[in-house]
């Protein structure tokens, strides 16, 4: 029985890819540091700093811990630049209508993102007052594939996990929802998600009964 849906941000709910994907890249141009689509997908759900930490095993140089926080720091300025330029016309088709359908049939809806600027984010797309809980990258202490965040969402709803159904694109939230002991539906491909299903390109595909009947263990 779904009581609660918790939606991942990025990826799911709007197309912030792009963006972090620019962002790097001007970082790693400054820096001297080889950087493809290729390396950028390995970041997709990843933590600021472990995104960081993927690409500096191209740097041509080593860095301390204060001048890693400082890239980190000057890749977000320019990625919250970026982030002036959305709005509500970049949430991915689908979105409004399925949580207005969820939140209809008294549904819950979270957000459990590994971003500290999700609720930025949320709320440049005019999304921010369509969900119960909130769960971002400043409130969690270990980032996906670790549950917390899930768990956290899943608490502030005042559903169990089992109760959860969360939407993911990226195998570090897979991993973290499924640790959390929730059922996942992937978005994506199923070259990007290999084994997940079930699986849609995206959230305009997922009918709420597919979100409802998503009984206990038929869904992995
Ligand atoms: C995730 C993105 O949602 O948030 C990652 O998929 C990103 O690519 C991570 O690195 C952290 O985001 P931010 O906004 O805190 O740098
Ligand atoms: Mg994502």
């Amino acid at each position: 029985m779904t009581r609660g849906v918790i939606f991942d941000l990025d990826g799911v709910l709007v197309s912030t890819d792009e963006l972090h994907y620019r962002a790097w890249q001007s970082l790693a141009q400054q820096e001297g540091i080889d950087f493809d689509r290729r390396t950028n997908d390995r970041l997709r759900g990843v933590s600021r700093m472990e995104s960081l930490h993927i690409i500096l095993e191209q740097a041509p140089r080593t860095y301390s811990r204060q001048q890693r926080l400082s890239l980190a720091d000057r890749k977000n300025e320019t990625y919250r630049a970026l982030l002036e330029g959305i709005g509500p016309a970049d949430v991915m088709a689908g979105a409004r209508e399925l949580l207005a359908a969820l939140t209809e049939r008294g549904i819950s809806v979270a957000v459990a993102s590994s971003s500290r600027n999700a609720r930025l984010i949320l709320e440049r797309i005019e999304l921010l007052d369509r969900f119960d809980a909130v769960v971002d990258g400043n409130d969690v202490t270990r980032a996906k594939p670790h549950p917390e965040g899930f768990l956290t969402a899943a608490h502030r709803l005042g559903c169990r996990p089992e109760e959860c159904l969360v939407f993911e694109d990226a195998a570090a939230g897979i991993e973290a929802a499924r640790r959390a002991g929730m059922r996942v539906f992937g978005i994506g491909t199923p070259q990007r998600l290999p084994g997940v299903r079930p699986l849609a390109a995206g959230l305009a595909e997922v009918t709420v009964e597919q979100v409802l009947n998503a009984g206990e263990g038929t869904l992995s």
